[in-house]
């Protein structure tokens, strides 16, 4: 999987990738991130990248043509998609996450602090994506939670240990409590039920406490899952 993202800081994105697991599938080819920085394509002596809206209002827009352009510049493979990162997109989820993980290539669009000049969109036709009903000051973050949450589904990425697929949500469900040694940390006890070696009682009881965390902490994901909806 390729990550090519547009982006105004580009160390945003070479810091976090620089790190952890992350780190490792790239230096394992599993994945790979390059950053593509739209000021170097500017057509402006000052390398202006942003600009007063037509209108008025507070605030600057960013350009269309340094991103048309850095976009214009960046090899598209067959299977490809183009995601903008903006709180005006769908809100992002797992079931997206495993969609994305399907392609070759993923491009991202990140803005900075203002708006997209209108005509990115109408020319790159990006999927627009959100993570969640906030404002950040750019699109970076939102982009390194997609890189991040894409490349854990991506073979290669996650060794056995860390393995996704009792995570929360893989099932619809949120992930039943954890514990580890010692057996009683300052008078609280791990559940008995865990110690007994019973493996058919350990997973009824881990799916059961997954039932009931889903229940008190995310009943929409139950009622997505009743329903037959995806999360
Ligand atoms: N850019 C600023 N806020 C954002 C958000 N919530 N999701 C995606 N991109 C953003």
């Amino acid at each position: 999987m390729k990550f090519d993202v547009l982006t105004l800081f580009p160390e945003m994105i070479k810091s976090c990738c620089g790190c952890s697991i992350l780190k490792r599938a790239i230096d394992n080819s599993v994945i790979e991130v390059n950053t593509i920085n739209p000021r170097d394509f500017t057509q402006s002596k000052h390398k202006k990248v942003d600009d007063t809206p037509y209108g008025g209002g507070a605030g600057m827009v960013l350009m269309a043509q340094p991103y048309v352009d850095a976009y214009a510049g960046v090899e598209k493979l067959e299977n490809s998609l183009t995601v903008m990162l903006t709180p005006q997109g769908k809100v992002f989820n797992d079931t997206m996450s495993n969609e994305f993980a399907q392609y070759d290539q993923i491009i991202m669009l990140c803005g900075h602090y203002e708006g997209f000049d209108e005509r990115i969109r109408e020319i790159i036709k990006p999927t627009e994506v959100s993570i969640g009903d906030f404002v950040l000051t750019g699109g970076e973050l939102p982009a390194l939670c997609l890189i991040d949450s894409i490349s854990r589904k991506i073979d290669g990425t996650l060794g056995k240990i860390e393995s996704a697929d009792k995570d929360s949500f893989s099932n619809g469900l949120l992930e039943h409590p954890q514990y580890t040694k010692p057996r009683n940390f300052r008078g609280f006890e791990v559940p008995e039920v865990l110690l007994n070696g019973n493996h058919a009682e350990i997973e009824k009881y881990r799916h059961e406490q997954s039932l009931l965390r889903t229940k008190l902490r995310r009943k929409d994901l139950l009622f997505c899952k009743k329903e037959g909806k995806k999360l």
